[in-house]
C-alpha cells in the first residue's frame, strides 16, 4: 500500500528544525527524505517495504496478527558499551565511568562519518515523544535516521509523528537533535542486505548542547535513540540541571484486596528482571491482590509542588527481553506480544511463528534459528546452538498489556512510596533488606553489584558494580549523580523507603533458592507493609530484614531453613563485599558526597 500524500513535504513550519534536516542532508546525502507522520497507514508501508526487501518476515497473521520479525547481522545484537561515549566539555564531568573524547574532535569524525553516510537510502525526519504528549515531565526529540526498522520500532516504543510536530511548532520546547545512520550507504554497484550496519560503531552524547549522534548500528539502545541515548543519558543531564531523576527503573502498582493502591519503583541491571516484576502475577494465595504496570524499563521521577514523589514511564512500549518469557513466568507480556509485535533475532517455526528458549516446554521439532540455520533440539544437544538469540527482543505496544496501569499515561505521573534495587547475585546478597534511611538507600543504590548478562556486548557472569543500574547510562559523573540522589530528599515531603532485593541466590548445587517471578508478591508485600508502617523488621548491620513470620508464606510451603539460608548475612563475605565497593567508588573519591564516606563508615562499625 503506498501513501497518500507526498512524503518528502516538511510537516514542521518551525524553521530550526526545517533548517537541520536540511543542513544534516547536505551532510548525509541520502536519496530521499520522507517526514514521519506516526500513522497506522505509514507503518504498514513502512512494513510491506521492509518484507518486499527482505529486512522483515512477515508472521503467520492467524497465529501473530499483525507481527513482524526481524534477524539482525550476527555482530550486531546488542549495546556497545565500549562503543559509547559521553563528550562533555570536560573529561572530568563524563567522570571516569564513562568513554569520553573530546567534544570538538569527536564531532569531527563523526561529520566524516555522516558524509554521505545515507547514499542510496531514505532520510527519515521521526519526532518523537519521550512521556506522554503534553505532560510537563514530557521531553521531546527528532531523530534523523536511514533505518525503517528503527521508525516502526520507535512508532511502539514512543510517541510520535503529527501530535509531536504540533508540540514543536508551538516553538517552546527545547527538542533533542537525534542523528541515527547504520553506517553503510548504497554507492552505485553496492547491493543492500536485510541489516545493514557497520563494523565501526559510536554511540555519542554531548550533554551540554544536548545531541546524539548514533553510527554504525541499527539494534535496540543502540539506535532507537529515544530509549537509553535520550530517556537515561541526556535525560540524566536535564534531571541534575532540573531537579528530578532519569533512572533505569520500571514502575509498578500494587492494589490490596480492600483497594489501596502503592506505587514503587525498581532499578535492576538489564536483563535482571524489570519487565518480568513490572507484570508480576500474583501467586496463589493472594487472591484479591492485583499488580498494575506503568513501566517496564525507564523512570522520570520528580517531586511535585507539594514534595511527593510522582514517575512517568517515558516509553510507549516494551523492548523486552523473549528467552525465559513465557505464558508460565509472564502471561502479561505473553499477552502483549500477541498481535501488532516485532520480533528480532528470536527463532521462526515452520508455521510462520516464533520461538525462543524458555517460551513454551517442549521445543518445536525444528525451527529456523537467530542466524537463519536450521535448528533442531538435536543440533542444540550437540552443538549447544541457541534457536533465539539470549538477547532477542520483542517490540510490543504497552497498551496491549492486561496489567497496564489505568494512569499510566497520566501527565502528572503516579505517586512512588518506595525505591528498590536489585542485582543478581549468586552469595552474599540477601533476598530483601531495607536500608536505614534516604542517605543510607543512596549508598546501597550506590554499591550495588551483578552479574553481567547479554544486554551488552562482553564477558556474561562476571560480578560488575552497577550503581543504581545506572553504570552504561549515567550521562555524567557517577560521584556527582550520587550527590544529586542525596539532594533530591530535600525536595521530598515525604521520603521514599529504599529496598534493595536479590531474586538470584544460588544454593551449594547452583540452583536458585527463591522461585522468584509470581512468588516476588510476598516481598513485595512486606515492602509495601514496611513503608505503610505495619510490618515488622530485625535489624541487622546492612539494613532492615524481615523475620521468616513476617512474609506473608500463604499458598507456598517455604521451609524456614531455606528462608534463613536466603536472608542470611554472612559477616565476612560482607566485609569482602565492603573492599569490593572501594573498587569503584576510590575512582569516584573526589566527587563523593560525604554521606557515602559516612555511610561506608557506619557500615563497617555495624559489621
Ligand atoms: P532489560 O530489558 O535488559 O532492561 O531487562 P529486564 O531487567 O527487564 O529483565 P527481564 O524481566 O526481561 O528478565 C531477564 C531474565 O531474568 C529473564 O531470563 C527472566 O526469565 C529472568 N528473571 C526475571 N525475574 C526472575 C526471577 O524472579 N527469578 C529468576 N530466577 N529469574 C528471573
Ligand atoms: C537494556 O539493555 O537495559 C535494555 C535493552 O533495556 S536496550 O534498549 O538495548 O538498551
Ligand atoms: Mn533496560
Amino acid at each position: 500500500m503506498a501513501l497518500d500524500r507526498d512524503p518528502s513535504a516538511p510537516l514542521s513550519k518551525n524553521v530550526h528544525l526545517l533548517r537541520w534536516v536540511e543542513k544534516m542532508a547536505r551532510l548525509t546525502k541520502p536519496d530521499a527524505i520522507h517526514w514521519v507522520d506516526g500513522s497506522q497507514q505509514e507503518y504498514d508501508a513502512l512494513c510491506d517495504q521492509m518484507v518486499a526487501s527482505g529486512s522483515l518476515i512477515r508472521l503467520n497473521q492467524d497465529l501473530w496478527p499483525g507481527c513482524y520479525y526481524a534477524r539482525s547481522a550476527p555482530d550486531d545484537v546488542a549495546r556497545v558499551e565500549d562503543r559509547t561515549f559521553i563528550c562533555s566539555y570536560s573529561r572530568d564531568a563524563a567522570g571516569p565511568t564513562n568513554n569520553w573524547e573530546e567534544p570538538f574532535a569527536m564531532k569531527r569524525r563523526l561529520k566524516t562519518l555522516f558524509d554521505g553516510s545515507m547514499r542510496g537510502r531514505t532520510m527519515y525526519v521521526l519526532p518523537f515523544s519521550m512521556g506522554p504528549i503534553g505532560s510537563p515531565m514530557s521531553r521531546i526529540g527528532v531523530q534523523l535516521t536511514d533505518s525503517p526498522y528503527v521508525v516502526v520500532n520507535t512508532r511502539i516504543m514512543a510517541r510520535i509523528g503529527l501530535p509531536v510536530i504540533a508540540e514543536i511548532d508551538k516553538g517552546d520546547k527545547r527538542v533533542v537533535p537525534c542523528m541515527h545512520t547504520v553506517g553503510m550507504p548504497l554507492t552505485p554497484g553496492r547491493k543492500d542486505v536485510p541489516w545493514p550496519c557497520n563494523p565501526e560503531k559510536y554511540i555519542v552524547h554531548f550533554p551540554e548542547t544536548r545531541e546524539i549522534w548514533s553510527y554504525g548500528s541499527g539494534y535496540g539502545g543502540n539506535a532507537l535513540l529515544g530509549k537509553k541515548c535520550f530517556a537515561l543519558r541526556i535525560a540524566s543531564n536535564m534531571a541534575r540541571d532540573e531537579g528530578w531523576m532519569a533512572e533505569h527503573m520500571l514502575i509498578l502498582g500494587i492494589e490490596d484486596p480492600r483497594g489501596e493502591k502503592t506505587y514503587v519503583a525498581a532499578a535492576f541491571p538489564s536483563a535482571c528482571g524489570k519487565t518480568n516484576f513490572a507484570m508480576l502475577v500474583p501467586p496463589k494465595g493472594f487472591e484479591g491482590w492485583k499488580v498494575w504496570t506503568v513501566g517496564d524499563d525507564i523512570a522520570w521521577l520528580k517531586p511535585d509542588s507539594s514534595g511527593r514523589l510522582r514517575a512517568i514511564n517515558p516509553e510507549a512500549g516494551f523492548f523486552g527481553v523473549a528467552p525465559g518469557t513465557s505464558k508460565k513466568t509472564n502471561p502479561n507480556a505473553m499477552a502483549s506480544l500477541a498481535r501488532n509485535t516485532i520480533f528480532t533475532n528470536v527463532a521462526l517455526t515452520p508455521e510462520g511463528g516464533v520461538w525462543w528458549e524458555g517460551m513454551t516446554d517442549e521445543p518445536p521439532a525444528e525451527c529456523t534459528d537467530w542466524r537463519g540455520n536450521p535448528w533442531t533440539p538435536e543440533i542444540a544437544r550437540e552443538t549447544g546452538a541457541k534457536a533465539a538469540h539470549p538477547n532477542s527482543r520483542f517490540t510490543a505496544p504497552a497498551s496491549q498489556c492486561p496489567t497496564i496501569d489505568p494512569a499510566w499515561e497520566d501527565p502528572a505521573g503516579v505517586p512512588i512510596s518506595a525505591i528498590i534495587f536489585g542485582g543478581r547475585r549468586a552469595t552474599t546478597i540477601p533476598l530483601v533488606y531495607q536500608a536505614f534511611n534516604w542517605s543510607a538507600g543512596v549508598y546501597v543504590g550506590a554499591t550495588m553489584s551483578s552479574e553481567k548478562t547479554a544486554a551488552a556486548v562482553g564477558e556474561v557472569g562476571k560480578v560488575r558494580r552497577d550503581p543504581m543500574a545506572m553504570l552504561p547510562f549515567c550521562g555524567y559523573h557517577m560521584g556527582e549523580y550520587f550527590r544529586h540522589w542525596i539532594r533530591m530528599q530535600r525536595d521530598f515531603s515525604e521520603t521514599p523507603r529504599i529496598f534493595h532485593v536479590n531474586w538470584f541466590r544460588k544454593d551449594e548445587q547452583g540452583g536458585f533458592i527463591w522461585p522468584g517471578f509470581g512468588e516476588n508478591m510476598r516481598v513485595l508485600r512486606w515492602i509495601i507493609d514496611r513503608v505503610r508502617g505495619r510490618a515488622v523488621g530485625k535489624e541487622t548491620p546492612i539494613g532492615w530484614v524481615p523475620h521468616y513470620e513476617d512474609i506473608d508464606w500463604n499458598g507456598l510451603d517455604f521451609p524456614r531453613e531455606k528462608f534463613d539460608q536466603l536472608q542470611y548475612v554472612d559477616r565476612t563475605a560482607w566485609k569482602t563485599e565492603l573492599l569490593g565497593h572501594e573498587e569503584l567508588l576510590i575512582e569516584l573519591h573526589d566527587r563523593l558526597p560525604p554521606e557515602t564516606v559516612y555511610e561506608r563508615e557506619l557500615q563497617i562499625c555495624r559489621l
